[in-house]
């Protein structure tokens, strides 16, 4: 019968005990307000929300086509231009429900990777900014 090397072991122990490899990716977030609906991932339909309002519309790097729809995401504040503006180190898990360009309401700024729910966004800031530099994360 094989044995491993003494040291092996302890070695692969070690190797799986240490956190997963971060798969975040780093981008901006901006957010925006009602009227939310009808939304680009499936229309009228009211009860697309969940219960807890995280939700985010994908901007043009993420949305996928529509293939985003549905994916999940945590997002977590690092930075802005105004100092202290994210609330801690808060994660949030948002729901992709919707694209950026197709939004019904004006995003707080154009172009970011992502656009928050005001709920979500104000969840993972404390000061009254427009957009922060995210980590996110696919589910
Ligand atoms: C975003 O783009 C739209 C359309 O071009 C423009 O009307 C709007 O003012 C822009 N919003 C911001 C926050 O720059």
């Amino acid at each position: 019968m094989w044995t491993p090397p003494p040291l092996l072991l302890p070695w692969l122990l070690t190797f799986l005990l240490l956190p997963m490899p971060s798969l975040a990716e780093v981008g901006t977030a901006s957010f925006y307000g009602p009227p939310y609906l009808p939304t680009a991932c499936h229309g009228s339909d009211e009860g697309q929300f969940p219960a807890d309002n995280l939700f985010a519309a994908a901007g043009q790097g993420i949305w996928d086509n529509g293939a985003s729809c549905g994916r999940e995401y945590l997002v977590r504040c690092l930075s802005s231009a105004t100092p202290d503006a994210c609330a801690g180190g808060r994660t949030i898990q948002v729901a992709i429900l919707d694209q950026a360009a197709a939004l019904n309401s004006m995003p707080s700024r154009n172009g970011t990777t992502m656009v928050l729910s005001t709920t979500a966004f104000r969840m993972i800031t404390q000061q009254s900014v427009d957009v922060i530099n995210i980590e996110f994360t696919q589910v």
